[in-house]
């Protein structure tokens, strides 16, 4: 099964990443965990001049070097995973850059979404959670000193982000579950755990 992780950042998504791997460990599955961009020798050092605010990068070459990553990423590592039945949680996927690149820097979003398209080849998560929280309480969690280059994008951009995943998770919401991230960390373990099949039966 692969299961994604979305919202902006502070939102949650690598505590409650770690939180369901040891939850599915528990019951003897097993799981791997991977961040977008990285996971790849490639993946991760493209990840690095995404996210340098020493890089100078048009709109569009943004969205192909997340595009380049995930390929790589998608081949080398999420695919052969899924074909020997291990748990693939990854910390952002596609959603990401349709609410990044596509929402938040005006991207035609067609043309967002072809390349999403092309990057997976045909793969897609069986389950997103989008961890909800307002910009002001997420600025407070994530108590960052040096902002990276597209975190420095600043609160407009931000809202654009927002409001895209909300449009994104609306358009499937088979597969994405919008959770309210505004509670302790406990409550949202919960309610992730309750949307996972596998837990449930
Ligand atoms: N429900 C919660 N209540 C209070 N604090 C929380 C909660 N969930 C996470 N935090 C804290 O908020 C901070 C940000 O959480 P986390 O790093 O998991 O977010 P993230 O979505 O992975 O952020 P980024 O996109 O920047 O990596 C951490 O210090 C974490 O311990
Ligand atoms: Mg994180």
């Amino acid at each position: 099964m692969f299961i994604t992780f979305e919202g902006i950042d502070g939102c949650g998504k690598s505590t409650q990443l770690i939180l369901l791997k040891e939850t599915l460990e528990q019951k003897g599955f097993k799981v791997i965990t991977l961040r977008e961009p990285g996971g790849t020798q490639l993946s991760e050092q493209i990840r690095d001049i995404l996210l340098s605010n020493k890089s100078q990068i048009n709109d569009i070459s943004e969205l192909l070097l997340f595009q380049a990553a995930r390929a790589n990423l998608v081949e080398n590592i999420i695919k052969p995973a899924l074909e020997n039945d291990i748990f693939v949680l990854c910390d952002r996927f596609y959603d990401s850059t349709t609410a990044y690149q596509g929402y938040g820097r005006m991207i035609d979003l067609d043309i967002v979404k072809t390349c999403n398209i092309i990057a997976v080849n045909g793969l897609k998560p069986d389950l997103t959670f989008y961890l909800k929280l307002p910009l002001d309480v997420a600025k407070e969690r994530s108590h960052k000193r040096d902002l990276d280059r597209i975190e420095n994008a600043g609160d407009s951009f931000y809202k654009r982000v927002l409001l895209g995943y909300e449009l994104i998770a609306r358009e499937e919401p088979e597969r994405i579950k919008i959770i309210c991230s505004n509670g302790t960390i406990e409550n949202t373990k919960n309610e992730i755990l309750k949307n996972i099949p596998i837990l449930n039966q």
